[in-house]
């Protein structure tokens, strides 16, 4: 059954809209949770109106059956299943196997999943060849754009996007393929030779080998830190129909290969309000540097004559707290503790201003609550990145979220090409004037 018939409209419940005196009944879809939608769908056929919503902040632009957020109560769950189990009992390659068909692997199906996923992890040699062309102190995210478009040039077994065999090769190298190229990105930036996947380690591990191994010393992967990379990975993994999802849906909805697309949803992550947030929370708490300095940033941020922001605090959708922040406050206090880091300033700082916030009345009224970026500056830091990669690690996590939208648009029979309306304001008709008239 394809989405669109599951959520026909239940038949009693209509909404109205007056136009010039005209009344026209709308259907209401209810989904299995959440909000209900008033299908405005033949709206402009039957009123010759358009409906204004910039930002879409009123706009359900798809049905989906993924991921489920409700942002007042700090829910998020992939396919039903809450955030908080899955990043405590479940590894990343089950969450991409869960986001892509639906359901948990079997023991038999994630083995098989996996072994997948492994087979598919090395590039083509010549692409090896794409990174010499950047200067070497390209934003990573730069070269991931490039990496990752060029890969439908050297897959052309898997761009036809009406085979359903194809559109599954072309996820799976996605998947596997997206360490191998962020790491890449990393050593070439810092001059480094590319080290190969090793297959026999798990996912997240093999990408911290990849990252941190050099040819001439043997390099062993930290358990706690590959389960860190892990649950860090799973918590970014899909958030429902946010910028870089919609680019990938927009991009695709045209019947662009898969590879492009991928690469429209990075260009769109690249951007400090959607992914580059979490950069902007550790410089700020390296800038406050010390606990006796909060009330003096939390005085600033509640001036409305500054633009001071306190960095990872609020969140468009979550008006709660964020249910990934809690699971990466956990997450960050392993990490520091494995590297001998426990005691850091900065996490000091964190905790405190966490602990101010929460309790002052200007962030309660306004309902905001850390969000995931609060504390995933820190824990990257300490696991061994750059501030620039850490985007880089966000699209490879959202990698499959972005797949498994794509895939659902798709495998929709009522999927369209995307073509948002608009409200013109500019000039009316009128002649050309030539240059030596004007
Ligand atoms: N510090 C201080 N005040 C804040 C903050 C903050 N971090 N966030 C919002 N406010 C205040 C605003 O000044 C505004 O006050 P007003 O009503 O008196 O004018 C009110 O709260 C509502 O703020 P909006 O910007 O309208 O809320 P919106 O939902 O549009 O914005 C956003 C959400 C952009 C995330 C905002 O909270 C923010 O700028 N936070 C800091 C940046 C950040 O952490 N971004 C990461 C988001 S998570 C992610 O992208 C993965």
């Amino acid at each position: 059954m394809s989405v669109a018939e599951n959520l026909r409209p239940s038949g009693a419940a209509e909404a109205s809209v007056l136009i010039d005196g005209a009344t026209y009944d709308l259907p209401i879809r209810k989904g299995t949770i959440g909000p209900d939608v008033i299908d405005i769908n033949s709206l402009y056929q039957d009123t010759g109106c358009f409906t204004y919503d910039p930002g879409f902040t009123s706009t359900a632009s798809c049905e989906s059956k993924i991921t489920f957020i409700d942002g007042d109560e700090g829910i998020l769950l992939y396919r039903g299943y809450p955030i908080d189990q899955l990043a405590e009992y479940g590894s990343f390659v089950e969450t991409c196997y869960l986001l892509l068909y639906g359901e948990l692997p079997t023991r038999e199906q994630y083995k098989a999943f996996d072994s997948r996923i492994v087979k598919h992890t090395m590039v083509h040699e010549q692409m090896t060849r794409f990174y010499t062309g950047f200067r070497r102190d390209a934003h990573p995210m730069a070269v991931m754009v490039g990496v990752v478009g060029a890969l439908s040039a050297f897959y052309h077994d898997s761009i036809d996007i009406k085979d359903p065999e194809q559109r599954d090769i072309a996820s799976i190298r996605m998947i596997a393929k997206m360490p191998t190229i962020a790491a890449m990105a990393y050593k070439y930036s810092i001059g480094q030779p590319f080290v190969y996947p090793r297959n026999e380690l798990t996912y997240s591990a093999n990408f911290l080998h990849m990252c941190f191994a050099v040819p001439c010393e043997e390099y062993k992967v930290d358990p706690v830190l590959a389960r860190a990379m892990d649950r860090i990975f799973i918590l970014h993994a899909d958030h429902e129909q946010n910028a870089s999802t919609s680019t990938v849906r927009l991009a695709g909805s045209s019947g662009a290969n898969p590879f492009a697309c991928i690469s429209a949803g990075i260009a769109c992550l690249w951007g400090p309000a959607h992914g580059g947030a979490n950069e902007a929370a550790l410089m700020m708490l390296q800038q406050i540097g010390s606990v006796d300095r909060i009330p003096e940033f939390i005085k600033r941020a509640k001036d409305k004559s500054d633009p001071f922001r306190l960095m990872g605090f609020g969140h468009r959708v979550y008006k709660n707290y964020d249910p990934r922040a809690k699971i990466m406050q956990k997450t960050c206090h392993e990490v520091l503790d494995a590297v001998g880091l426990g005691n850091d300033p900065i996490l000091q700082v964190a905790l405190e201003l966490e602990r101010i916030a929460l309790s002052d009345d200007y962030f309660i009224q306004k309902k905001l609550y850390p969000n995931i970026d609060f504390y995933s500056g820190i824990t990257l830091k300490a696991l061994g990145f750059p501030t620039d990669m850490f985007t880089v690690l966000f699209a490879i996590a959202r990698t499959v979220g972005w797949i498994a939208q794509w895939k659902e648009m798709i495998e929709d029979p009522m999927h369209r090409i995307g073509r948002p309306r608009q409200l013109y304001t500019g000039a009316t008709e009128r002649a050309y004037v030539a240059t030596e008239a004007r």
